[in-house]
């Protein structure tokens, strides 16, 4: 065998578990859209897609200008990237040298240490305390002059939110050590927060952005990163030739055009997670409030998470956990769809409540 690259030797990827789904499963485990888009948008936008358009390579301005007036940025402030999980990666290929600390939040996505590790930098993580709280000053003291990146997912992995303020403490701190700021914004329109307006006064800070979440085309890959020009023209030395498709532009143009389709999923989600907090209080069962479009539940005690989740699975629902790990030790995570899919998931969970206790 070839021996890899000595950075890639230890790094162990886990299998991303999506196959044997479609059509046959309720997919509560992945933080997507768990109901399909409504047949009639594939007919329009399959309209909007000329011959010629698959033979040629990708030609992107339209979505460009599309996206950048969406948002109210300027053009030059915006890249786009093959999913978010691509411009993640970029802003580790463009800033990180080998050595450097990377603060980032755990539990958080995935992929942040992954790439630290890939990329040669050194992981330093910030728990959060037991009931899920995160004070901002234990991200602020991580920081330091070794630092060179510090994630934070707003909202995070626990479906909660850090305030703006304490943001742009952490930015502030940031800068004062030459790092820099990445905010994951993921579950953007589940939660309306944002640090965009706060582009022009941080040079340090970098936005990324999906689209495979409240817009819900997760696997047309489509991501973009927010910062300033000189940034964006930094991180555009480390793209693929090419990587957002012209048929993905063309379903994120129709659903930029048609925002009323994210807001009514938003709007569904709001309201399968207040059924679901509401029923699963009755079986003493905690909700953790979320602001995104999943949520973290712990059972009662006599309750077997494990075997739940098994059950579920059995009946083709899927869901993850229980987690290990404080804040989420025992918890059980689920993707939040529609009321009436979540009255489905509450029957079996009833039932299969009735069995185990
Ligand atoms: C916080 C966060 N960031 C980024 C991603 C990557 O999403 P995508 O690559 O589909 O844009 C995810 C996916 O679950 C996520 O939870």
């Amino acid at each position: 065998m070839i021996e890899p690259k000595k950075l890639l030797r230890n790094i162990a990827r886990a299998p991303s578990n999506t196959e044997n789904r479609l059509g046959k499963v309720m997919r509560l485990d992945h933080n997507e859209r768990t109901t399909p888009l409504p047949q009639a948008v594939l007919d329009a936008v399959w309209k909007t897609i000329s011959p010629e358009e698959v033979v040629a390579y990708p030609a992107l301005e339209n979505l460009y200008c599309k996206l950048a007036g969406s948002l109210n940025v300027p053009r030059e402030c915006l890249l786009l990237t093959y999913g978010s999980d691509t411009g993640i990666r970029m802003v580790f290929d463009t800033y990180l040298n080998e050595g450097d600390e990377v603060v980032m939040l755990d539990p958080g996505y995935g992929m942040f240490p992954v790439y630290t590790d890939m990329f040669g930098g050194k992981r330093v993580f910030v728990k959060y305390d037991a009931d899920f709280g995160l004070p901002v000053a234990r991200i602020i003291e991580k920081i330091n002059s070794q630092t060179k990146l510090v994630i934070l997912a707003n909202p995070n992995h626990t479906g909660t939110a850090m305030s703006e303020a304490d943001i742009c403490s952490v930015i502030q701190v940031a800068a004062a050590h030459n790092a820099l700021v990445l905010v994951d914004e993921a579950y953007h329109y589940f939660y309306a927060g944002t640090m965009i307006d706060h582009l022009p006064a941080y040079d340090n800070l970098v936005i990324v952005r999906t689209m495979s979440k409240a817009f819900g085309i997760a696997p047309l890959r489509v991501g973009y990163l927010l910062s300033q020009p000189v940034n964006i023209n930094n991180l555009i030395k480390v793209k693929l030739t090419y990587d957002v498709t012209t048929l993905s532009a063309k379903f994120a143009e129709y659903l930029i055009d048609h925002p009323e389709i994210c807001q009514e999923h938003v709007r569904d989600v709001n309201e399968g997670k207040a059924y679901l907090a509401q029923e699963f209080a009755l079986l003493g069962a905690h909700v953790f409030p979320s602001v995104t479009n999943f949520v973290f539940v712990r059972l009662p005690e006599a309750c077997d998470a494990a075997a739940l989740v098994r059950a579920l699975e059995a009946r083709a629902i899927w869901i993850k956990g229980p987690f290990k790990g404080v804040p989420v030790d025992g918890y059980i995570r689920i993707t939040v769809g529609p009321r009436a899919q979540m009255a489905i998931l509450m029957k079996n969970v009833k039932e299969l409540i009735g069995k185990n206790t």
